[in-house]
């Protein structure tokens, strides 16, 4: 048995709990008793207060005021005001964010209004271990618009740059190792050869600090259900930076995005800003729930939470290499400059290893081939937590549970 240092141990963990500036906070989520849950890096928790929004929407303003709720409870601008409030975290003015669709969705319309802002060139650049929706999305746009795709090395995406590239789209933390990219350096690079540069912000977005203006970045999209609690298949947003909107071309020019969408007008004329990825009715419900959810970021700065996530996945870390450093291998770069919200740990049995901890209370989950993921969403997860995940991880390997016999066989959703 390994001894550990008093600075690792549970009374430890116990202390930092209680100076952190977002112990209160953990009451603004259901998570059911007897559970650790490290996966709202996947989707985030119920946040309290969304039943009695979602039930006041659905009632109040849907069963009462019927359809007149598009004025009077201004169902029309919802979008437009939950965009404002994701602005701040990813460094963007409240009137640039675009909010509608899923993630897939977002990324085909800034793709391809992307490259249509570049028409003289001939090449998306990707990297071949983003996640697997940006690069069928690329394709696809390359395909449409009759453009080439290039793989580029993670490790130096400048070195796939040259002036045939007009968009480069990578994912900001990677969501199989948490790695993160220096968003400024790899956008200077774009722009040295008149590419743009796009980042797919999931695994980012009220978890890390953000600057997309002072990245000077020229598109984004993120999805919501993760880090910002929105909810099961909650609409994504996306960002576009000022100097490129009113050039802005995307390919679903529905009437939403229409400049006077009740003129009823024969010819599409795209409304100012970003309000123009818009294509049709937005998703009232899901929109209501992400604002509510959006309440658990007031009045917190992303550097407070950025202390408490890397203290978390430090502690983490520190105690996987204490107690398990022959047995699993963390894949989450150990600097914190290129680390997300996330830690994962590399085995051969990682799915089983993720089910035997589930079944132990403990939530992660598993990425193909052999990653067992943990999310440390800091509004909600505490280090205690974190030692008792551990606890429990230790258990799993020395008693070998992750080759139980079920475990060969894999759900639909890892
Ligand atoms: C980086 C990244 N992009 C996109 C998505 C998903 O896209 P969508 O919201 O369309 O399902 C995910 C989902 O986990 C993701 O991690």
């Amino acid at each position: 048995v390994t001894r550990l240092s008093p600075d690792l141990d549970r009374a430890a963990a116990a202390v930092r709990d209680a100076e952190s500036p977002l112990g209160s906070r953990r009451g603004l989520f259901e998570v059911p008793e007897g559970i650790v849950y490290l996966d709202g890096n996947s989707l985030g928790p119920l946040p309290r207060s969304a039943p009695d929004r979602l039930d006041e929407v659905l009632r109040g303003e849907w069963g009462t005021g019927l359809i007149a709720s598009w004025n009077t409870a201004d169902w029309i601008n919802l979008g437009r005001r939950v965009g404002a409030r994701i602005a701040p975290l990813i460094g963007a003015a409240p009137g640039d964010v675009h909010v509608g669709d899923s993630t897939s969705v977002t990324l085909f319309k800034t793709m391809v209004a992307a490259c249509r802002l570049r028409p003289d060139r001939r090449v998306i650049v990707v990297e071949p271990s983003t996640f697997p929706t940006d690069g069928y999305v690329a394709a696809g746009v390359a395909r449409l618009l009759g453009l080439d795709l290039r793989w580029c090395d993670p490790a130096d995406p400048a070195a796939a740059l040259d002036d045939d590239v007009a968009l480069v789209s990578l994912t900001h933390v990677d969501f199989r190792s948490g790695a993160m990219f220096a968003m400024a350096d790899v956008t200077a690079a774009a722009h040295e050869v008149g590419a743009l540069a796009q980042w797919d912000l999931c695994h980012s977005t009220g978890a890390v600090p953000v600057d997309l203006t002072g990245a000077d970045a020229d598109l984004a999209v993120g999805c919501t259900y993760k880090y910002l609690n929105g909810g099961p298949g909650s609409p994504a947003f996306a960002w576009v930076a000022p100097r490129h909107q009113a050039a802005l071309d995307q390919p679903v020019t529905g009437w939403m995005g229409h400049a006077r969408p009740f003129d009823m007008e024969l010819e599409y004329a795209p409304t100012d800003g970003v309000g123009r990825l818009a294509s049709g009715t937005p998703p009232v419900l899901a929109l209501s729930v992400l604002d509510a959810a959006l309440d658990g970021f007031d009045g917190i700065s992303m550097e407070t939470l950025r202390q408490a996530s890397l203290s978390l996945t430090d502690y983490f870390i520190d105690l996987v290499d204490a107690r398990l450093g022959t047995v699993l291998e963390v894949i989450t770069p150990r600097d914190h400059a290129r680390r997300g919200s996330q830690v994962s740990l590399r085995h051969e049995h990682a799915y089983g290893v993720v089910q035997a901890l589930i079944e132990r209370g403990v939530v992660g989950d598993f990425r193909s081939p052999d990653v067992a993921r943990f999310g440390f969403a800091p509004l909600f997860v505490t280090h205690t937590d974190v030692y008792d995940a551990v606890e429990h991880l230790v258990a799993v390997m020395a008693g070998g549970e992750y080759a139980r016999p079920g475990y060969a066989v894999r759900n639909a959703v890892t």
